[in-house]
């Protein structure tokens, strides 16, 4: 049985990811409305990976027998300067994603929730990824400036992306 203050951090970080969901398809729109496709591929697969973390905690509260129970989720941002803008506004988001995973580790800590701990792990290796993706990708931007050939090459290269199904929900 899931300690109640564990069903209820897993609880807000549901509506946390499907945020992060909105936040990236908003980002997609931005995106598109721009005719850069490639990066707005880049987000949709965002979007995919933000409902799947959502999916990984509602599995995680319903086989310990909690209840998710859902809230309404906040609007999100819808205007940013440059496509640099984006990125660096994605990774300030991903790193408060990473306070958050941290801050449920140290109740599950805390409580001595090992099952919690165990299934945990996972988020925080993919926040480390989370991270420097994004980082990898505004580094580029800020490289890239308003230069419109290599804009152009970052924008072919992020349209490559394709969505993987997270171990989690493969059964791995
Ligand atoms: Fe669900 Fe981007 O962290």
């Amino acid at each position: 049985m899931l300690d109640s203050r564990i069903e209820e951090a897993i609880n807000d970080q549901i509506n946390y990811e499907l945020y992060s969901a909105y936040i990236y398809y908003s980002m997609q729109s931005w995106f598109l409305d721009r005719n850069m496709g490639g990066m707005a591929g880049w987000m949709g697969i965002q979007v995919m990976e933000e409902m799947s973390h959502a999916q990984i905690f509602f599995n995680y509260v319903n086989e310990r027998g909690g209840r998710v129970l859902l809230k309404g989720i906040e609007g999100p941002q819808t205007e940013f300067d440059s496509p640099l803008d984006v990125f660096q506004t994605a990774l300030e988001h991903e790193q408060k994603v990473t306070a958050r995973i941290n801050a449920i580790m140290d109740l599950a800590i805390e409580l001595k929730d090992h099952a919690s701990v165990q299934f945990l792990h996972w988020f925080v290796a993919e926040q480390v990824e989370e991270e420097a993706t994004a980082s990898e990708i505004a580094g580029k931007l800020e490289w890239a400036q308003d230069a419109p050939a290599a804009l152009y090459q970052i924008d072919s290269e992020l349209g490559t992306r394709t969505f993987t199904t997270p171990s989690p929900l493969a059964g791995d």
